[in-house]
């Protein structure tokens, strides 16, 4: 086994350093060895007090999430060999001090806290994240944070799984000193001091004078479960979390470890930390695309521009900004360009409302951008991004002229949300330099960012992209070419079940509570009303021509276009609106209703399963295809891309984790039996029948 932990003393102070990279993850064999480093410093005689410290960049990001799988199966409790080795820490008879750098998290916070004084750089930050991964703190957290910093503060942060500079935390207790200089020395310095004033070392279990006042900590945490209600619906850790450290003021610190215990237990097993986790691992294995070599020389960005100043153009500007990056804004005319501006200000002066940023830094950021609607002020720029109107000719018109501005070495970026990257990349002669950059709305907020690989886009073009997303706090998932992509193309089937369930029978309030309640974070007829049925109507228009005679279509979106109901923006679409507020409109149940009569469809009851089935299964037989076609290099990324860009909740695990879950046997008989109720839309997808005959999961497929 390799040596996780070192050991060295400097004077009479051992320091014991965690050295498990990158992040000293407490993986099998840690909590070991530190169990036995803590005996050596124990025995030995020259030792009077002890410095845990983290190798590399940080302290520790706690237990090893990658073990969880094998303790849902019940072989093991996590907790266990963490937990015995925070007991040791508290009950060694020399002071041990934790030196903090980087991050302590979850159970490295749990760790620290079983040290007697916690010391810490000023950058450090320290929280028990385990909430966004399904879980409550399991390794006696629940009961130490609030020893430190009260009942109501360590519910909030168990509950949110927030992250906490150094100085707050040393102002709400967590931390008993900051230090500016070299953490080690200074450290050792601390623990020396602590060794010269003769005290008995600290146990953080024994302290009782920080829990706080009962009835301000019920106020609080009624307070927080308020907040958390609609911040993190559906999910059951915020709620336990809670519930754990509220025992700390009615148990005693063992009884209350056990209920910690139990309900960690609960959590572990649960689908939705299933679900949180493959998502916590997806986010970061969409970095790494298969093929593309890590050490790709990478084309540098220092300057960009954005063609288009509407909604999308406006967006991308400010994220560009948000970095530092400079961006030339170009439009059509000056009219234009000024409106495009007066939107970023009014989303700034938002911003400035609300506290999230001074009037100083929107200047520092509108500073960096220099409107345009000359295209000659466009050939500096390192990448351009284009986003205007949706429509392949205008959009070969845009790139055959930026073809003739761009310097050599430029990234050429379409926004396009489902057109053909390669047909847009033959309109310039250097088609290896152009990818699709597609953002989600409102694009200075969303974090997902769908790169489209053209058939030319070159190495370090996608390599490239792949690190401006980054740059751009945005998570990058690569994927192929093809109408809609990814998201969009599983959001047509998705869509298009929703409108057919209206024309069944099933109100529009019905299908949006009912894929609300499933923890979508919107409806999708809500949806289509946010992002403007004008927009569907535009993209239905690209694509009709292709669709086979005597296919059924939805009948009722178009007319609402016809009826000038493009939604939110018209006051009126699926919903008429009150501000944002959408109410229900009988003038739609009764135009649906007359449509479905026309088109001879018999309406009946729908039950709310079946609007589940339908829509989910839907998106999973479409996601099959976008697999076995290549299109989506893994499921994870169609999972993280339906997490990032369209309100799918994380803790379902995304639409194929979903599929899985339910076991893809059952989803298969489920889509052949809606292809015999339905017809020809549902055609099981032949990777979904193979894996459904093979027992196979969605996740193991080039997973
Ligand atoms: N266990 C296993 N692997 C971990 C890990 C952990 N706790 N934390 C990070 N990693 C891995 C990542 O998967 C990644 O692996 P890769 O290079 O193979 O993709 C690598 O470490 C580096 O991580 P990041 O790319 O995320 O690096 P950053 O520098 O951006 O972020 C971090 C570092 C802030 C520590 C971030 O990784 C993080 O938030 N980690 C999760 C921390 C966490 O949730 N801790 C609680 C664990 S549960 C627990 O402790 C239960 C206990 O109460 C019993
Ligand atoms: P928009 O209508 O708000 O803005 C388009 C802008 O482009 C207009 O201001 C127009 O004046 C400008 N424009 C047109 N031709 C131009 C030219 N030759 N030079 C400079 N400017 C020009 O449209 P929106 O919604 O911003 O969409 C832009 C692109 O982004 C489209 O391809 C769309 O499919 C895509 N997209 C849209 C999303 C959305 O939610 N609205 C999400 C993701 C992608």
């Amino acid at each position: 086994m390799a040596d996780f932990v070192r050991y060295q003393r400097t004077d009479n102070v051992a320091v014991i350093t965690l050295d498990n990279p990158p992040v000293n993850a407490f993986s099998p064999g840690v909590a070991e060895q530190l169990y036995s480093r803590l005996d050596e410093a124990t025995e030995d005689a020259a030792v009077e007090a002890i410095v845990l410290i983290g190798g590399g960049r940080t302290f520790t990001a706690g237990a090893d999430i990658k073990e969880f799988g094998k303790f849902v199966s019940g072989e093991k409790s996590p907790s266990n060999s963490l937990s015995r080795v925070i007991s040791r820490l508290e009950d060694c008879p020399k002071p041990v001090i934790a030196a903090i750098h980087g991050t302590a998290l979850g159970g490295g916070l749990e760790v620290a806290m079983g040290c007697h004084y916690r010391v810490a750089g000023a950058s450090a930050t320290v929280g028990v994240p385990e909430v966004k991964l399904g879980l409550i703190p399991g390794a006696m957290g629940t009961q130490r944070l609030p020893r430190l910093c009260g009942i109501a503060r360590a519910a909030e942060m168990c509950a949110t799984g927030i992250m906490v500079a150094a100085r707050e935390a040393w102002e709400t207790g967590i931390l008993d000193e900051i230090v500016d200089g070299d953490l080690l020395p200074d450290a050792i310095s601390f623990a020396q001091a602590i060794v010269a004033s003769g005290d008995t070392p600290r146990k953080t279990r024994d302290i009782d004078d920080r829990l706080g006042d009962p009835a301000e900590n019920a106020a609080s945490i009624e307070r927080l479960k308020q907040q958390l209600a609609k911040r993190t619906r559906g999910q059951i850790a915020p709620a336990m979390a809670i519930q754990a450290v509220e025992a700390a003021a009615t148990l005693s610190f063992d009884d209350a470890v056990k209920r910690e215990a139990e309900l960690f237990q609960e959590c572990l097993h649960s689908e939705q930390c299933k679900g949180l986790i493959h998502i916590f691992f997806g986010e970061r294995a969409v970095g790494k695309v298969p093929g593309i070599d890590k050490a790709t020389a990478r084309r540098s960005i220092e300057t960009a521009a954005v063609v288009g100043a509407g909604t999308m153009g406006g967006g991308i500007t400010m994220a560009y900004v948000n970095t530092g990056i400079p961006v030339v804004l170009k439009e059509i005319d000056q009219e234009r360009l000024d409106k495009g501006l007066e939107r970023i200000r009014k989303t700034y002066a938002t911003s400035v409302k609300r506290g999230r940023l001074t009037s100083e830094e929107v200047e520092r950021r509108m500073e960096l951008i220099s409107p345009t609607v000359d295209y000659q002020a466009l050939s500096e720029a390192d990448i351009i991004i284009e986003a205007v109107f949706e429509g392949m000719a205008l959009k070969e018109q845009v790139f055959g002229e930026l073809d003739e501005v761009a310097k050599p070495n430029a990234i050429l970026a379409t926004n396009t949300s489902t057109l053909d990257i390669d047909r847009i990349a033959a309109a310039t002669k250097r088609p290896e330099s152009v990818i699709g950059h597609h953002f989600f709305s409102p694009a200075n907020v969303m974090k997902l960012l769908e790169i489209v690989r053209g058939k030319a886009s070159s190495d370090d073009v996608i390599a490239t992209s792949m690190d401006m997303a980054k740059r751009l706090g945005k998570i990058g998932v690569l994927v192929g070419n093809c109408f809609g992509f990814v998201g969009n193309r599983m959001f047509g089937p998705y869509q298009r079940e929703a409108q057919f369930l209206l024309e069944e029978g099933a109100d529009v309030e019905q299908v949006d509570k009912v894929l609300f309640d499933f923890g979508l974070a919107m409806g999708p007829l809500a949806v289509s009303d946010l992002a403007g049925i004008d927009v569907s109507w535009r993209i239905h228009q690209e694509i009709k021509d292709s669709i086979p005679d005597g296919m059924r279509n939805s009948l009722v979106m178009d007319k609402l276009y016809e009826m000038d109901r493009y939604g939110q923006k018209t006051a009126a679409g699926w919903y008429r609106y009150d501000g944002r507020e959408p109410i229900p409109d009988p003038i739609v149940e009764e135009l649906i209703e007359k449509t479905a009569l026309e088109a001879g469809i018999t309406r009946r009851a729908i039950a709310d399963d079946e609007i589940i089935e339908r829509t989910m299964y839907a998106l999973a037989n479409e996601g099959a295809r976008l697999l076995e076609e290549g299109i989506a290099l893994r499921s994870v990324d169609i999972d993280v891309v339906y997490v990032y860009g369209y309100g799918f909740p994380a803790w379902r695990g995304g639409p194929m984790m979903y599929a899985d879950s339910v076991g893809l046997k059952k989803v298969y008989d489920r889509v052949c039996h809606f292809q015999e109720s339905q017809g020809f839309w549902w055609e099981p997808a032949p990777l979904l029948k193979e894996l459904a005959e093979s027992g196979g999961s969605f996740r193991d497929y080039r997973g």
